[in-house]
């Protein structure tokens, strides 16, 4: 598959901000941190690798918009698509030296009656200590460099390993997470918080994942990572199995047959 101008552009802004972020990790000592919430940190990495996305996107099509997780929206001509973007995904990670982390980028589109935003037709997750670039445009499939993404075929809860996010201080509902888990955690092989959304729906899309659930995330944790699983075959929803371009707030993610009987567990987990 050719990968397209749109992607290129892309991919050469998240590794000239993943280089940053590589450069940081080794003096995450020095790196000035502060509090958005109880226990929701930013650093000056996440300022730094922010600014030179917003430099090279900018500079690239000047007359898109922004959403950005550290400096939040930027208007640019409504008629075009927008970049949503979180420059660092997995901050209590790098901040922990752990190399898990990712630079997510979309571009969504417009809707066409012009009333708010339309679908994420091409999204970019890029992860520097590893290296690997993660992709996908809407209709041409996902990829991991020049390899296609397919979500796994895993059909049984018993062999699944899924993937969550859990409510941290100041954030979410532990009640609604901890009825979830409940229903869920018994019956799979295995469950993993490795601390990136982005990160977590990259590797459902990969097959690395069966499945991923966690609620409260915000634009920029998943506008990518949902294009990326929906390209590579599998679903995406709410706890209500509703599909929006980006399903922030509440996101169930699997391949048919995991989705579903994810679905029916969350919808049982919610109504004890
Ligand atoms: C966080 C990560 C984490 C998720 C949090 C997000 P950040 O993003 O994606 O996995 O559980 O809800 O806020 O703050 O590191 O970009
Ligand atoms: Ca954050
Ligand atoms: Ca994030
Ligand atoms: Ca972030």
């Amino acid at each position: 598959m050719a990968v397209s101008g749109l992607i290129r552009v892309m991919e050469r802004a998240a590794r000239k901000a993943g280089a940053r972020l590589r450069r940081d990790f080794g003096e995450v000592e020095h790196l000035q941190v502060s509090r958005k919430g109880p226990a929701d940190f930013v650093s000056k990495a996440d300022r730094a690798a922010e600014r030179t996305l917003y430099d090279e996107l900018l500079q690239a099509r000047p007359d898109w918009g922004f959403l950005l997780e550290e400096a939040g929206e930027i208007e640019g001509d409504p008629t075009k698509p927008r970049w949503v973007i979180d420059p660092l995904d997995g901050t209590s990670n790098f901040l922990h030296g752990i190399p898990h982390f990712a630079i997510s980028i979309a571009a969504q589109e417009p809707r066409l009656d012009g009333k708010g935003w339309g679908d994420v037709v091409a999204a970019v997750i890029y992860q520097p200590i590893t290296d690997e670039t993660y992709w996908a445009e809407k209709t041409r499939g996902a990829w991991l460099h020049d390899a296609r993404l397919r979500v796994s075929s895993r059909r049984h809860l018993d062999e699944a390993l899924i993937a969550t996010g859990i409510p941290f201080a100041g954030a979410g509902d532990p009640n609604e997470w901890v009825k979830i888990y409940a229903e869920i955690g018994p019956k799979v092989a295995g469950i993993r918080r490795f601390g990136a959304a982005s990160l977590d729906l990259a590797w459902v899309a990969a097959g690395r994942f069966d499945g991923f659930w966690e609620s409260n995330l915000q634009p920029w944790d998943t506008a990518a990572g949902c294009l990326l699983v929906r390209e590579a075959g599998g679903f995406v929803s709410d706890w209500r199995g509703r599909s929006d371009p980006i399903c922030a707030a509440q996101v169930l993610a699997g391949n048919d047959a995991l989705h579903s009987r994810l679905h029916k567990l969350v919808v049982g987990a919610l109504k004890s």
